[in-house]
């Protein structure tokens, strides 16, 4: 299915790839790490189509989105002791640590740089990234044992960056958009409650739904866990079918629920 939302942003995505190569090449990334799925600019895309953003502003914005997202995951290696990402080793075991660090906090700044003439999407892109980093600090120093800080640590460091693309459009047109945010909110949780499943089995040294739940009992915690993000997939539709925008955003959807 990411083959199908490639396809059918293949001009979009052609451009925004290019951006991001050139920032990879300042900085000695190699290619291989700079290969997401580019899930928050294809949202930003969307959402930036349905209020009808010119495609600069959009671009930009999208470039804005991956470049954070980069950024924030180049951090979380170092602080996971990761070894790979995106198919090969991560930045820190490539570049001097120290480094990556350095590169870290450029991607990020670059990134607000490159959106600070948008007032309203500036202020809420950089809210996003000081709740991802006070997510990551939490994760880091708390010792999680229940779900509502669980919850509180992946809406702070995963559901505030889908919350910003989510609202994109309505952001760069001037305006906030609660139903949008909300979508954005719980797209996030799903994904990042999606994502942990999956690492269950590696374990990483950190507590996340399915080990909470397998701690406090429960039989089949992955199960329990994938209900949980269904509950806010669904949420997310209910809230973009309000708006009449669910047809623009159902092939993610549908992407999510595979
Ligand atoms: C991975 O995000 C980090 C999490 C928030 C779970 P993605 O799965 O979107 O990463 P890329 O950009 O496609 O590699
Ligand atoms: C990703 O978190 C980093 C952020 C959301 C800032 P995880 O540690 O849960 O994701 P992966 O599994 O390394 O991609
Ligand atoms: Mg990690």
């Amino acid at each position: 299915m990411i083959y199908k939302i490639r396809e059918k942003f293949s001009d979009f995505l052609d451009e925004l790839e290019k951006s991001l190569e050139r920032e990879a090449e300042n900085f000695n990334i190699p290619k291989y790490l700079i290969k997401g799925k580019r899930l928050r600019g294809i949202i930003s895309y969307i959402s930036g189509n349905i209020h009808k953003v010119p495609r600069n502003i959009y671009l930009k914005v999208a470039y804005a989105l991956e470049m954070v997202h980069g950024a924030s995951l180049i951090h979380d290696d170092i602080m996971d002791n990761a070894e790979t990402r995106r198919g090969g080793n991560v930045l820190n075991r490539i570049l001097p640590t120290s480094t990556a660090v350095i590169i870290g906090d450029i991607l990020f700044t670059k990134a607000l740089r490159e959106v600070s003439e948008f007032p309203l999407f500036f202020r809420r892109l950089t809210n996003a990234v000081y709740e991802m980093a006070l997510g990551q600090y939490i994760e880091d120093t708390v010792k999680i044992s229940d779900e509502d800080t669980y919850l509180d640590v992946i809406y702070k460091k995963t559901a505030t960056l889908y919350e910003v693309a989510f609202e994109a459009g309505a952001l760069l047109s001037g305006f906030e958009d609660p139903i949008l945010r909300d979508a954005g909110r719980m797209f996030g949780m799903a994904f990042q409650i999606l994502d942990d499943c999956e690492d269950y089995l590696e374990d990483e040294g950190k507590p996340t739904l399915p080990h909470i739940l397998e701690n406090l009992g429960a039989k089949d915690p992955i199960t329990l866990s994938k209900d949980k993000a269904s509950f806010y997939l669904r949420g997310a539709e209910w809230n973009l079918e309000r708006l009449g925008y669910l047809g623009e955003f159902w092939d993610l959807l549908e992407y999510m629920w595979e």
